[in-house]
């Protein structure tokens, strides 16, 4: 069937600094509990993505150096040129059907324990490691250790570069990131020009952005993953306040702004407690103050929806993490008119819970999702049942296997 004409819009392609996406369905980091641990599976279930018609194919987060090691959670690392070959398996997925391939550059600062790399974790203040008790502190970072963290997230988007991708994203986001925790009050009491003020503590995300733009910027898209809201009232980033100040101070440096909630449970929220698109009262004001492109997220599944968002003025692109995993053919079917096959996104979360075990991820609703390499198993090309003959006791008799 021909695609419905009002959603053509979606198809549209989409100018992000050097780098042009072929249409506005971005497909937002995720991780899968994969990355670097079973590269094959995350390779082929990014290709997946792409193949059914993601414009834009991000990694999960991607930490750079050993002393953000995210042990043990299996996401992707870029810490030298060895970790370059398998991220160039996944550009080259990505390119073959004509995506553009993002890698979401993270340092998780005093989150992260260095269970593998036994490196003293860092990060704004003097504090014990955040993520699972783990059993470690943080040292504060003096202006040696900012310089050589500014160097390191560098050398990485120059190594993204190596790798084929084509857009770099600059995450500050989810209370779990080295820029998030020296933006929040309640982690950054400093008295140096990184502490303080909102220009001050803002200061090291807006270094960041200049210094991938000045590495990569003429070639490679830089997208900002900025919070805007932690909905936690006045005790962290409220859209109305510092959010939206944060995002004014930087509004033209970035190629595009990827905008969301946070805390993850927040920004990933169950559809028992969020509908589709609940993000766009917090995200709305980001178009007003930039004339970059800007995206958001909100379990996305209904091209009605989509086209509704980018004509009311909210967003450029339409992010989507849990839609692409439901569903990786989500864009093609929109455009061969085939809406009814959708496979929705019912919003449980399962996907996050296995990922949160360290385990492959997996989906209620698209039962291929990580085995696309190990089982050969493709969402949209179904193998019929095999019937074999059981024998047992000296009888045969046929049935499915
Ligand atoms: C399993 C899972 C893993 C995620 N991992 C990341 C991540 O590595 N980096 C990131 O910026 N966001 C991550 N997110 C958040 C998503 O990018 C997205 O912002 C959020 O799920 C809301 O979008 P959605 O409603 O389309 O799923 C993750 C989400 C899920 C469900
Ligand atoms: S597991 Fe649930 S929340 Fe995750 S993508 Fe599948 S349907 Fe959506």
């Amino acid at each position: 069937m021909p695609r419905d004409p009002r959603y053509d819009i979606l198809f549209e392609p989409v100018k992000i600094g050097p780098v042009t996406t072929k249409n506005r369905f971005y497909q937002v980091p995720h991780c899968n509990g994969m990355g670097r641990l079973h590269p094959d599976s995350m390779v082929a279930m990014r290709g997946m993505k792409a193949e059914g018609g993601w414009g834009i194919v991000s990694t999960e987060q991607c930490d750079f150096h050993p002393t953000a090691d995210t042990t043990s959670y299996c996401e992707t690392k870029l810490w030298d040129d060895t970790d370059i070959p398998y991220l160039a398996g996944m550009c080259n997925e990505v390119h073959k059907h004509g995506g553009l391939a993002a890698v979401e550059l993270v340092h998780n600062g005093h989150d992260t324990g260095n269970l593998y790399s036994r490196e003293v974790p860092i990060g704004p203040m003097d504090r014990p490691v955040t993520w699972l008790n783990h059993p470690v502190q943080a040292r504060a970072m003096d202006r040696e250790d900012i310089r050589a963290y500014r160097r390191w997230h560098r050398d990485a988007a120059l190594r993204a570069r190596k790798a084929g991708f084509d857009i770099v994203v600059v995450y500050a986001g989810h209370d779990g990131t080295m820029p998030s925790h020296f933006l929040a009050r309640r982690h950054n009491q400093r008295t140096d020009e990184y502490g303080g003020s909102l220009e001050n503590r803002v200061r090291l995300y807006r270094e960041l952005l200049e210094d991938t733009l000045d590495a990569v910027g003429d070639t490679m898209g830089v997208v900002a993953r900025f919070a805007v809201d932690e909905m936690m009232g006045p005790d962290g980033l409220e859209w109305e306040g510092e959010g939206r100040d944060a995002i004014e101070m930087m509004a033209e440096i970035p190629h595009m702004w990827d905008v969301n909630v946070a805390d993850w449970d927040n920004d990933s929220m169950t559809s028992r407690f969020a509908p589709e698109g609940y993000q766009e009262e917090y995200v709305a004001f980001v178009k007003q103050v930039t004339s970059k492109p800007v995206s958001t997220v909100g379990r996305y599944t209904s091209p009605d929806a989509m086209v509704s968002a980018i004509k009311r003025g909210i967003v450029d692109l339409i992010g989507a993490a849990r839609p692409s995993i439901a569903d990786p053919f989500l864009p093609k079917k929109v455009e061969e008119g085939r809406i009814e096959d959708i496979r929705e996104c019912i919003g449980c979360n399962i996907c996050a819970a296995w990922n949160n075990v360290s385990a492959p991820s997996r989906c209620t609703q698209n039962p291929t999702f990580g085995e696309e390499w190990r089982k050969s198993w493709h969402p949209e090309q179904i193998a019929p049942k095999e019937f074999r003959i059981a024998c047992a006791g000296g009888r045969c008799r046929a049935g499915r296997s």
